[in-house]
């Protein structure tokens, strides 16, 4: 199976009443043990990196990797550019290969967030890429480094964003925010209900580190369609290798590869399962 669109594997997910787990990658490791999870359960995936952890995995790097591996695996990948902020990184992921990116205007004036956004989408469909944007407020930063507020969506400035951008994904603002919650979320599902009446595209769940099974479920059944998964698989490739070298198992280097792999693997195998989308390859 070649590297796919992401438009095509959200549109077998809305049809199907599943999602499409979304996984953030750092390293081959962390792409290998992904993969490794969605051969074995027969899943569609995307695997994705935003532009604030290029300072770490430079995109020239882990970009070719990203898309030669979704081009090696037997099931449908897309590679996918989270929370673009530049138009430069963009175009680059886009030149690299990537079948989407995301352009993330959550902190701007409503109007320049959807002017910005319609022409990233303008950008990537002459790549053949498909665009996802953000409308309300997700809360936390992808990396931490900073403690943004949560600005629920409005499902009627949804349908307006959506109306002007045409996005092939929207990101919508519930309740959840990036990073390890401090206490279980407390989602808005009228917000997301709502909202799926009004936009005819798959409605997008970042922040799911944290969120429980039951409430990943609810959020499917009312229009989610791609889960961004990105702390939880860091934290279980370090506490998978922390958990290595505890059992003494790491005795050189090949054996904390292998630990990194198992722990992205897991956690992929967790998320897929509860999303629903194993054996829908
Ligand atoms: P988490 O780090 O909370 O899993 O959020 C991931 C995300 O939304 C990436 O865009």
């Amino acid at each position: 199976m070649p590297l796919v669109k992401m438009s095509d594997l959200l549109a077998k997910a809305k049809t199907d009443g599943y999602a499409v787990g979304s996984f953030s990658v750092a390293n081959m490791e962390m792409v290998l043990g992904v993969l490794k999870a969605v051969e074995e359960t027969k899943s569609p995936a995307i695997i994705q990196i935003a532009e604030v952890r290029l300072n770490h995995s430079p995109l020239e790097l882990i970009g070719p990797l990203m898309v030669a591996a979704a081009k090696n695996s037997s099931m449908p990948v897309a590679v996918h550019f989270d929370h673009g902020k530049t138009e430069e990184k963009i175009r680059q992921a886009l030149e690299i290969g990537f079948t989407s990116v995301m352009f993330d205007g959550s902190h701007l004036p409503f109007e320049e967030n959807a002017a910005k956004t319609a022409e990233i989408k303008r950008i990537a469909a002459e790549y053949g890429a498909d665009c996802e944007g953000e409308i309300g407020c997700v809360g936390g930063s992808e990396d931490g480094s900073e403690d943004i507020a949560i600005n629920c969506t409005s499902p009627a400035q949804a349908a307006e964003f959506y109306a002007k951008t045409g996005v092939d994904a929207l990101a919508v603002a519930i309740g959840n925010a990036h990073g390890n919650y401090k206490q279980a979320p407390k989602l808005r599902f009228d917000i997301l209900e709502q909202t799926a009446k009004c936009v005819d595209a798959p409605l997008v769940l970042h922040g799911g580190t944290g969120i429980l099974p039951d409430d990943f479920r609810k959020c499917i059944s009312l229009g989610i369609h791609k889960i961004n998964i990105a702390t939880a698989t860091f934290d279980r490739v370090e506490q998978s290798v922390r958990a290595a070298y505890e059992s003494e198992k790491i005795k050189g280097y090949y054996d904390l590869h292998t630990a990194e792999i198992e722990g992205a693997y897991k956690n992929a195998l967790e998320h897929i399962e509860i999303f629903g989308c194993a054996n829908k390859a």
